[in-house]
C-alpha cells in the first residue's frame, strides 16, 4: 500500500520542487494530486518516473475534504490559513511551507534532524519553517547541544527563487534589459543586494528576519538565545548563504567544532582555505544537505565562532524539509 499525498500550490517554484524530491526519494505513491488555482486548474504535469500524466486540479474546499495520507501545502500564506484546517479537520496531515501556523503554540514546527521527537503521537497540520531558520538552525543545533548559544549575529544573502516563480522572471528579465521594471522587488534586483525580505515591524526589523527569531526559540525550545539578524536579497537564482556569528557558552576548539559539524545528521562540512574551498550557491544548487565553510575563531572573543553556511532554498529550505516530515512521520507509524 502506498502513500495518497497531496500538493497545494503544485505548479509554484517549491511545489514543482516537492515534486522532484518526492520522486527522486523513492517515497511510496499510490496516489498523487495536484492542486492550484484556475490560472493552472486543468494543466498537466509529467511524471516521467511513473511515465505518467498528472492533470492539475482546482483548489476546492471540497476537495480538501478527501481523504489524503499527507497534503503539503505550498501556496502562500493565505491559502494555508484557509484551507489546511479544512483538511486537517477531514482528518487529514498537513505540512504547511507557508509561515502561517509556525508561532501557533500548538502545531509542531519540525527540521527532522533537529527535532522529529515533536511529532510523535501527532496529528494535523505541522509546520515548515522558513528557508534561511532551516540551514541556520541544521548547522547550529548540533553545536547548541553541545556548548550552549548566548548569541547569534546572522546576515543573510537570500535568492529570488525565494519570492516564487515571478520574481526568478524579473531577475531573469533584468539580466536581459537594464530598463526592465521592478514588480516584486521594491527595487531593481539584477545588480543589486536589498536589505528588505517580507514587511518591516515597527522595531525596525523585517518579518523575516523575526521569523528567524521566533522560529530559532521555537525549534531549539529555547528563548534565552540573542539572535539578530539581517535579511538580504541579492541577484543569486538558487541557494541561500548565511554569514553567522554565534556567541557560544564556552571556549571555542575550533577542531573540535568541525568534527561535531562533520558528525552532524544533514551538515557537509566544505572548508579548507587552502585549496580555496567553501560552498557557494551555485554549488549546492540541487542538494538537500547543508554546507558549512568558513569555520574561523573570533579574533577578540573565545567563545566567538564564524560560520558560512549555505543550502538550496527550494530543497533543504522548503522541499526536502517537508517531504521529510513525511518520512519521519512514516518512521514513527513503523516504530509503533
Ligand atoms: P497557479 O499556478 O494556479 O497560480 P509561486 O510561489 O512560484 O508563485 O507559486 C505559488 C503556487 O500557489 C502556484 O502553484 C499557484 O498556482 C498556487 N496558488 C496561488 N494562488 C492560489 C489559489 N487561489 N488557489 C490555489 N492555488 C493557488
Amino acid at each position: 500500500m502506498g502513500l495518497a499525498i497531496g500538493i497545494v500550490g503544485a505548479t509554484g517554484a517549491v511545489g514543482q520542487k516537492i515534486i522532484e524530491v518526492i520522486m527522486e526519494r523513492n517515497l511510496p505513491i499510490s496516489e498523487l494530486r495536484l492542486f492550484a488555482s484556475e490560472k493552472s486548474a486543468g494543466k498537466t504535469v509529467k511524471l516521467d518516473k511513473y511515465n505518467k500524466e498528472v492533470t492539475v486540479e482546482l483548489l476546492t474546499e471540497e476537495v480538501m475534504k478527501e481523504k489524503y495520507d499527507y497534503l503539503l501545502f505550498s501556496a502562500g500564506g493565505s491559502i494555508s490559513e484557509k484551507y489546511a484546517p479544512i483538511a486537517a479537520e477531514a482528518g487529514n496531515m498537513v505540512i504547511d511551507n507557508s509561515s502561517h501556523f509556525r508561532m501557533n503554540k500548538d502545531i509542531p514546527l519540525v527540521i527532522p534532524e533537529v527535532n522529529s521527537h515533536v511529532l510523535k503521537g501527532y496529528k494535523g497540520i505541522v509546520s515548515n519553517p522558513n528557508c534561511s531558520t532551516i540551514q541556520m538552525i541544521v548547522a547550529i543545533a548540533p553545536l547548541y547541544r553541545k556548548y550552549g548559544i548566548n548569541r547569534i549575529v546572522v546576515s543573510t544573502y537570500q535568492a529570488v527563487s525565494g519570492s516564487g516563480y515571478k520574481a526568478i522572471e524579473e531577475l531573469q528579465n533584468q539580466l536581459r534589459d537594464k530598463e526592465y521594471p521592478n514588480k516584486v522587488y521594491t527595487r531593481k534586483i539584477a545588480g543589486n543586494c536589498i536589505p528588505h525580505i517580507d514587511i518591516f515591524n515597527e522595531n525596525g526589523f523585517t518579518k523575516e528576519e523575526l521569523k528567524m527569531v521566533y522560529e530559532t526559540h521555537k525549534i531549539l525550545e529555547d528563548d534565552t538565545i540573542e539572535v539578530n539578524p539581517t535579511a538580504v536579497r541579492i541577484p543569486v537564482f538558487y541557494g541561500h548563504s548565511e554569514s553567522i556569528y554565534l556567541e557560544l557558552k564556552e571556549e571555542v576548539n575550533i577542531n573540535e567544532i568541525k568534527k561535531t559539524l562533520e558528525e552532524s545528521k544533514g551538515v557537509i562540512v566544505e572548508d579548507d582555505p587552502k585549496i580555496n574551498r567553501y560552498p557557494t550557491p551555485i554549488e549546492v544548487e540541487n542538494t538537500d544537505f547543508t554546507y558549512v565553510g568558513r569555520i574561523r575563531k573570533d579574533l577578540y572573543n573565545p567563545k566567538g565562532l564564524s560560520l558560512w553556511v549555505v543550502a538550496d532554498n527550494l530543497r533543504k529550505g522548503a522541499a526536502t524539509n517537508a517531504v521529510q516530515i513525511v518520512e519521519a512521520m512514516e518512521n514513527i507509524k513503523m516504530e509503533g
